[in-house]
Order: C-alpha cells, then structure tokens, then sequence
C-alpha cells in the first residue's frame, strides 16, 4: 500500500457557475477521499480553479472586465458552493497563480531538454474581422469524424475525437460568425509517439493497490486511440490569449490543456508550503510511494490519459496511479437543458434542499463503473424518505428519544436475541472501507441502509415501548442493540454525510470521533446518553445545514 494518496478531482472552468453534473463528480471525489480520512490514511484532496483559456477570455470580453476580475468572482463564488456542499478539499487554489506558472515553465523546461518540444509554421484559422487567430474554442462547425454540426475547434461533444479547428467542416468565427481565412504561425508541440511504449505499458498496468490504473472500458478506447496513431499535440496559441506566455516565444501561450493539470501541481504546491509538507514526496517519487488517483468525467479521458501521462512521465513527475471516470449526469432521463428548466445550478439545488440529500442520493447512485447517473426528481424525493428518514434516521430518533426519555438516558450490554444481527452488522461495517476504495459507495450505502431494515424490524417485533415499566432491563438492552447499530450505520454514511456522524458522537456521547473500527466497539454498560439530535426529516428538506469542517 502506497504511504500517501493524492486525490484530486477536474478542474472546474472558472468562466461559469457549477451545475449539479459538476457536483456529482466533486461529491464523488470529497465522499472517497473522507472514506480513505476514515480509514486512517494518509490521504489529501488537491484541487484548484481552472482559469486560463478562450472562453474565461471571450466572456470576459464579452462582460466588458478583464479576465482576471472574472477568475477571481468566479473563485470566490465556486469556493463558497463547495463549502456549501461539504466537500472538503484540503486545498482550492487556481490555475492563474505564480505556483502554476512556476511549475508549468519547468515542466515546460524539461520537456524542451529532452528533446520533447518541437515547432513548426502552421496554417491556423484567422478572422479578418476580429483580427485574431482563431483558438479552437473560438471556431465552430462541422465535426471531421461523425459529421455532427455546431461543434467547436477542439473536440466534438458527439462523438469525443479531438481535433484541429482547420479540420471542421464550413467553419464559422464563433463570435462574428465570419468564415475566417487561414494563416501561417508558429505552433509547439508534443510529439506523442515518442512515448508510445510508456502509455501502452502505463495503460494497462496494475497500479499498487491492486487494482488498475483505469476501467477496462475506458482503457478500450484509450487503447484504439494509441493503435490510430498519436499525432503530435499543439501546446501553444497565438496572442490573444489568457494564459501563461512560453518563455523563449513572445507572443505564445500554453493551450490551457496544457497548464490546467499542472494545477493539481500547483494546488499541491501551495498546500505544502502552508502545511510544512514535503512536495517533492508527492509528484517527484514513485507510485509505491504515492498513489495519485484523478476524478473526471468522460469528456476529459483523452486529456487525462494521454497527454498528462505522457507529460508527467516526460518531465520526470510521479504518474498517475488512477483515473477514475464517471458517467454523465441527466435530469429526469434527459441531458439537462435550459429550455426544458432541467439545468440546475449547484446554488439553486442549495436555495431549496438541503446538501445532505444530494449528497447521499448521488453517492447511493454512484459505483466504480463509468454508467450514467439519472437524478430523476421522484426518485430523488422516494430515496431520501424511503431509506435515509425512515430506516436510518428512524432507528436511531425511536431508541435515542425512548432511552434519554424514559430509561434514565443509561445504555446496557445489548439484548442478547439481537447478537446475531449486530455481528452481521459488523462483517458489513468490515465491508465497507473496500467498497469506498474502489468507489463503490452505491454498495456501502447499501450496507447501511439493510443494518437499519434488519433493526428497525428487530425493534418493532421486540416492542421495548411496552416493557419501560413491566421490563425496563429487557427495554434497555433491545434499545442498546439498536442504539449499537445506529452507531454503525452513522459511521458508514460518515463520508457522505458527515454532520449526521457529529450529531451521532454527540448524542451517543462518544470518547472519540466515529471510524470505521470503533464504530463496532460496543459502548460500556452504563453508558450515558445524551438528547436526540434531528439526523433527517420528511418535509423539512429546506432547512440547511453547513458541514462545519472538513474531515
Ligand atoms: N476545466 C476542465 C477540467 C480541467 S482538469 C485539469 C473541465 N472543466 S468543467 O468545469 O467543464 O468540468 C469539470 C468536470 O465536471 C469534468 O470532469 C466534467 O466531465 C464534469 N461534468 C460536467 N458536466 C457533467 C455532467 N452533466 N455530468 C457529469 N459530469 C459532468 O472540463
Ligand atoms: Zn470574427
């Protein structure tokens, strides 16, 4: 097992609000990464603004501030959305930072040493009217693979194959809608194929912990792309552009592809200098010694699989142990859109619902393969009354209130008729660190949720209401059962819902903060409880609460 684990999520672009298909993969991310916390780990999540490129630069334009005024609102905005949501990253910096830049100039430098930069004249779309080289993002048309219309110069959104903006079909400029003409300019480049053998042999290789460095269906297409031939990688763009200059070519900036992974570089950067942390043990080692394991959607693989391996492993940085790769978000079966009012911003979902609920609907959803995930707003409602407010919330509102209230608040060893099922609670609880690990949480949730039916049950048909003054002693120890599993069930939704794991050690008056160890340890008899906290209600989904702070 690696000694450190660097986890980052991608990203998000800084020219906009998060949306709540942006949300699923950052709860993805922060729900693993408290899972590793938990589990005693040494396990930091790494994560910044991605700032530089065309479109931060045309909406800029297009609002009449420059590009910096707009990263800097959009950080502040993105920052207090993810605080909002609970997700506790250990470090949010920003791609336009000295850091970066820093980093990127040297990666830039030692790729140039070993013979990994080349460059050459290119015709490149220019706009006469606009008087500019036209970036990708910057040019629309026709895709060159499948033919789908509308698509920008970089990728298609279709069919996912990256492209040059002089490849599109009826190109048009994306801002005047001017057909622009071509013109010649200087452009460096990676050249891929020189690190065919490397990718291939990263590509399928089983990282550390067992697993492997991605899903199989995600390496099949990664692998078709390898076998087509890697063209070489246009890493610069012509002034104007909001980015980072290359040093040595006036007038060339990195693409942002470029210096936006370097990011996660950056981010580390800064979160090592404040925290007296040694940077070069995490992106100048080995995969033994640290696990770097990246989030992304399905849209990023090419990027994330090919040109940051490629980069990272020419520079001489630590390589990915694992890309991990989510399916898409739809709203009610559909791709969500603005027309049908299915595009939810991650701060409308807050102005109505609690985060809690999102957070575990989306993780009860979420499992290691790359399947879409359908918020369907029914399902959504059913899900969290059904499983979170009536198994899990119930169990531990019945025993909690009932021992505090009318058993002097005193808890015993657990009912003896109730071992069979709190051991079979248990070998679930030892399931559950794997299942995270390996982004199961789906399955972990399930977990909890089963040990809540099996006591909710137990206690129904036990009845300890009825015994308080015949057979208080029966009443407390079915109670305790109950309260044990209640203790059980708060410290496997620990990484999903983490304020729920506080009120519990508060109300259950723990020594310690729940893990997934001692939450089987069985409270001493005698032990006193506190007053029942509120965990989750039917009806009150508009009250909200703020994780208070990070694992
Ligand atoms: N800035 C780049 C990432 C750079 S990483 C060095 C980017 N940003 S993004 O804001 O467009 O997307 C951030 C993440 O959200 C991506 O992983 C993307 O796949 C994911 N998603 C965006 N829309 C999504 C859905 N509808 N559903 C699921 N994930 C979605 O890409
Ligand atoms: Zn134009």
């Amino acid at each position: 097992m690696s000694k450190r684990v660097l986890v980052t999520a991608a990203l998000p672009y800084a020219n906009g609000s998060v949306h709540l298909g942006h949300m699923l993969e950052f709860i993805q991310t922060d729900v693993y990464v408290r899972a590793r916390k938990l589990a005693g780990e040494d396990c930091v999540f790494m994560w910044a603004d991605d700032a530089h490129g065309s479109p931060i630069q045309v909406r800029a334009r297009r609002e009449g501030i420059t590009p910096e005024a707009l990263v800097a609102r959009a950080y502040v905005e993105h920052r207090k959305d993810f605080d909002d949501f609970g997700i506790g990253y250990d470090v949010f910096h920003t791609t336009h930072s000295e850091e970066n830049r820093r980093h990127a100039e040297a990666i830039f430098g030692e790729m140039l040493a070993r013979g990994d930069i080349t460059s050459r004249a290119v015709e490149q779309l220019y706009c006469p009217h606009d008087q500019m080289f036209l970036p990708d993002r910057f040019v629309k048309g026709t895709c060159p693979k499948c033919k789908s219309p509308d698509q920008y110069g970089d990728n298609c959104e279709v069919c996912s194959s990256t492209y040059a903006p002089t490849e599109l079909g009826d190109p048009r400029c994306a801002v005047c809608g001017t057909t622009p003409v071509l013109r010649e300019s200087l452009h460096l480049f990676v050249p891929l194929a020189r690190h065919e053998v490397f990718l291939r042999q990263w590509l399928r290789a089983p990282a550390d912990g067992g697993h492997t460095v991605m899903q199989d269906s995600v390496r099949n297409y990664v692998m078709r792309w390898v076998d087509e031939g890697l063209r070489d990688w246009d890493i610069s763009r012509d002034d104007p552009y909001f980015g980072f200059s290359i040093p040595g070519h006036p007038g060339k900036y990195f693409y942002v592809w470029f210096d936006a992974p370097i990011g996660y570089i950056a981010a580390t950067d800064k979160w090592c200098a404040e925290h007296g942390r040694d940077f070069d043990s995490y992106w100048k080692t080995t995969t033994s010694e640290t696990e770097i394991v990246h989030v992304i959607g399905k849209d990023i693989v090419y990027f994330h699989c090919l040109f940051w391996p490629a980069m990272l492993h020419a520079a001489g940085y630590t390589t990915p142990s694992r890309v991990q790769v989510h399916g898409w978000l739809t709203v009610n079966g559909e791709k969500m859109s603005k027309t049908r009012g299915t595009f939810i911003l991650g701060r409308t979902y807050l102005e109505h619902l609690s985060a809690d609920y999102l957070r575990y609907y989306f993780a009860a959803k979420l499992g290691a393969a790359q399947d879409d995930i359908d918020l369907s707003m029914e399902d959504f409602a059913n899900r969290v009354n059904a499983e979170l407010v009536n198994k899990a919330a119930n169990l531990a509102s019945r025993c909690v209130k009932f021992v505090h209230q009318r058993l002097g608040a005193r808890m015993s060893a657990p009912a003896a008729d109730a071992e069979p099922l709190l051991a079979k609670a248990r070998a679930r609880l030892a399931e559950v660190p794997g299942l995270y690990r390996e982004f199961e949480s789906a399955r972990a949730l399930r977990l909890a949720i089963e040990i809540a039916e099996d006591f909710n049950l137990y206690v129904t048909e036990a009845a300890p209401w009825k015994l308080a003054t015949s057979d208080p002693e029966r009443a407390r120890a079915v109670c305790s059962a109950a309260i044990e599993a209640g203790k059980i069930v708060a410290a496997i939704l620990k990484p999903v819902l983490p304020v729920w794991a506080e009120k519990t050690e508060r109300m259950l008056r723990l020594a310690a903060p729940l893990d997934f160890v001692n939450a089987g340890e069985p409270l001493p008899a005698g032990h006193e409880i506190g007053e029942y906290e509120t965990l989750a209600e039917i009806g009150r989904a508009s009250c909200r609460e703020r994780v208070s702070s990070p694992v």
